[in-house]
């Protein structure tokens, strides 16, 4: 192993507790800014909501943080490693830390469901087969899913893949994590299930981003907020300053007013 992904595998929380850090991220489409100089900061154990309306850069944002996407501009830093400067084998190794769950699901449709939850345990290869079975069927119970390992993911619902590329992102306890939209197309007792889950994912100290429309739901989970829109900060602080925030737009997103 290289000194490179040693050091991305065995991170400590910094100094200043700063697990997330972006510095002026931006990313051009066809000339136009989808991300105009991004800056967030996500301290050790929080979680910050990301919202905006459609199109507004968010799970572009997200996708760059994990290293999916490269910024045009800017830089990324998890655990004050810059992600921008990784090299694709390095970038494996930190996403091994970092948990995802995607808007789309982004699960194999070729593999059943009990393959696509048991594949990052696969991945990073400390698990015995027993106890990833065991630890497949625990989150599937948890999502109140029990014994659906079988299944294909053409054979579920839509509610279905969001639990189940949940718990896929979770299985491996990850120390950060990032839902994207985790409830969206959910049926509300459903998705006050996944905000249990939030809410017990944070108890248990994850740092995360969780992006979604459900302002309720994720209100009291949420420490710090970044509203975006068009690729623009129009927010950044915490709970108490969004409530107490007077520009007019951030003023009827935040509380759902017409416009
Ligand atoms: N990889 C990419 N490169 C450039 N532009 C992109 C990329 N992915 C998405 N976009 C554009 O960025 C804008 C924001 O998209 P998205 O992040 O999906 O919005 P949101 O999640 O806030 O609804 C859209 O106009 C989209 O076309
Ligand atoms: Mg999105």
């Amino acid at each position: 192993m290289s000194a490179a992904s040693k050091q991305v595998t065995h991170v400590e929380v910094p100094r200043d507790g700063v697990r997330i850090r972006c510095q002026g991220v931006s990313k051009y489409y066809r000339r136009t800014a989808v991300l105009d100089a991004v800056d967030l900061e996500v301290r050790d154990g929080t979680m910050l909501g990301l919202i905006g309306p459609g199109a507004a850069g968010k799970s572009l944002l997200v996708k760059i943080i994990c290293g999916l996407v490269a910024p045009d501009e800017g830089h990324v830093f998890i655990d004050d490693i810059d992600v921008t400067r990784l090299r694709e084998r390095e970038l494996q190794a930190l996403r091994m830390r970092l948990g995802m769950v995607f808007q789309n699901y982004a699960l194999f449709d070729f593999m059943n469901v009990g393959e696509n939850i048991a594949l990052p345990l696969r991945m990073e290869g400390r698990s015995s087969e027993t106890s990833i079975r065991n630890r497949v069927a625990e989150v599937l119970e948890q999502v109140a899913l029990p014994g659906i390992q079988d299944k294909m993911p053409r054979e579920l619902s839509g509610g279905m893949k969001k639990r189940v590329s949940f718990v896929r992102a979770v299985v491996r306890r990850p120390p950060i994590v990032i839902y994207d939209d985790p409830t969206g197309g959910l049926d509300p007792v459903t998705s006050a299930k996944i905000f249990r889950l939030l809410s017990d994912m944070k108890a248990q100290g994850t740092t995360s981003i969780t992006i979604s429309h459900d302002l309720d739901g994720i209100r009291p989970l949420c420490d710090q907020w970044l509203l975006i829109e068009h690729g623009k900060t129009l927010f950044s602080g915490d709970t108490s300053a969004i409530d107490q925030c007077e520009t007019p737009y951030v003023r009827q997103f935040w509380r759902g007013e017409p416009a």
